[in-house]
């Protein structure tokens, strides 16, 4: 009898969390293949299997890193026959992404309990883009003349979306300009926690970064999709989610913010079709957060020196071109600059990012921030992505301080170089 009332707690609490609840990704399995070559008839076959998206969602397949491939559970006898018949090297890198994901979302759920918002943004876990936006109002009344906020847009959703520029308090106008953006796709949370920290850097360690602000200012948008960002963060199914949130068409959602600004938009790399996660839009600019960032850049346009746009997951440091395989004139400008965050990180932490143009090192992909703001006058312009964690977009969050501090080296190292090679004129 007494043993009956310790036994039900007991058998709750194991129910609970024992058994996970099923999820959309339950059973789905990642998969890490080793590619011979760049154009191997595999690398065709990734493109054509990345069509079929209900089954198969290709990670990453680009010249010499292995590619990583997420197959529905139906699909896994198909996958490992293909992979056989091609003499591919494999293995298996997540069991079951379903599970995965909702411990993680547990896990997220508790940080949030355990580490509520005080003010300050430290690196114990995500946020959420209304804590974010809170934030940087925050910091603007803790600093009112050095750090100032301003609404520039809003999501389709109706978010409002904020830029937070920080100076160093001299009140000189008219300085040169680096322009950071985060959150462009949903699922890539190790993007705004990386700003998030960025933002925290400038703001508190002005003397350490006294070099960086004296004839510079950084604007920052820290989440550029955050009906996504949201989205991504409600459940275990929706954590994949790239794209924004407003109907692309009767049956499908979202597109890829990232493919949707007016520079050779629509060409290479981007899809047509509406359903598809590269998915251009119905025009250039269809989307309001692509349209506020392009804004952004065009009021930026004159002083603004560097453009620096973050994603997961590489790791790499990308200048322009992305819609051809060309390079800029000044690709040596571009590389020495990359090479500058290249070197910092390899000497800090030894991660070795991959530095090259966007097109030749990972995909061709037309209609991108990068592009759009170097064409605009921004001298350097890189897409940074973060190295991977997790099953690729989902670094946990005992990963988000080492990563986002390894990032800030990197981005002080290229923000040093710029600034002494593009001094105010
Ligand atoms: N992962 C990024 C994307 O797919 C890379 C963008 C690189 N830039 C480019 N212009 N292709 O959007
Ligand atoms: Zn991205």
């Amino acid at each position: 009898m007494q043993v009956w009332w310790l036994l039900l707690p007991l058998s709750c609490l194991s129910l609970s969390t024992g058994l996970q609840k099923a999820n959309k990704y339950e059973g789905y399995k990642i998969y890490e293949v080793t590619l011979k070559a760049r154009s191997s008839p595999l690398q065709f076959a990734f493109s054509e299997l990345s069509k079929n998206d209900s089954y198969y969602e290709v990670f990453s397949a680009s010249g010499g890193q292995p590619a990583r491939v997420m197959v529905h559970p139906q699909e896994q006898v198909n996958f490992v026959k293909l992979m056989d018949e091609h003499n591919a090297n494999y293995e298996i890198v997540n069991r079951n992404v379903g599970l995965t994901l909702s411990r993680q979302f547990d896990t997220d759920r508790m940080l949030r309990n355990w580490f509520p918002y005080n003010g300050r943004l430290g690196t114990e876990r995500y946020y959420s883009h209304g804590e974010i936006n809170q934030f940087i109002e925050d910091l603007a009344k803790e600093y009112p003349r050095r750090v100032f906020v301003k609404t520039v847009g809003k999501s389709y959703e109706k978010r409002l979306m904020k830029t937070v520029t920080i100076t160093n308090g001299d009140g000189r106008r008219n300085k040169n300009v680096i322009l950071v953006d985060g959150g462009f796709h949903a699922r890539e949370w190790i993007s705004p926690a990386a700003v998030v920290y960025l933002i925290s850097q400038l703001v508190d360690n002005l003397e350490e970064n006294a070099d960086l602000l004296k004839d510079y200012d950084w604007v920052i948008l820290p989440v550029v999709n955050p009906d996504g960002y949201e989205y991504t963060q409600l459940s275990a199914d929706t954590r994949m989610w790239r794209k924004t949130r407003k109907p692309s068409s009767d049956s499908c959602i979202g597109t890829d913010p990232n493919r949707n600004f007016d520079f050779h938009w629509n060409e290479e790399g981007a899809s047509e079709n509406p359903c598809d996660n590269t998915y251009a839009g119905s025009k250039a600019f269809s989307e309001p957060e692509a349209l506020v960032v392009g804004d952004l850049i065009h009021s930026y346009a004159d002083r603004g020196k560097m453009y620096l746009t973050l994603h997961s997951y590489g790791p790499y440091i990308l200048y322009p071109w992305g819609w051809s395989e060309d390079l800029p004139e000044t690709v040596d400008d571009l590389h020495e600059v990359a090479k500058a965050g290249y070197d910092a990180i390899l000497e800090a932490t030894g991660t070795e990012y991959v530095i090259g143009s966007s097109t030749l090192v990972l995909y061709v992909a037309a209609g991108a921030s990068d592009d759009y703001a170097f064409n605009a006058g921004f001298s350097i312009s890189f897409t940074m992505e973060l190295p991977p964690g997790g099953t690729g977009f989902d670094p946990p969050a005992s990963d988000i301080d080492h990563m986002v501090k390894e990032t800030w080296v990197g981005i002080a190292a290229m923000a040093r170089k710029v600034v002494t090679k593009y001094p105010l004129s």
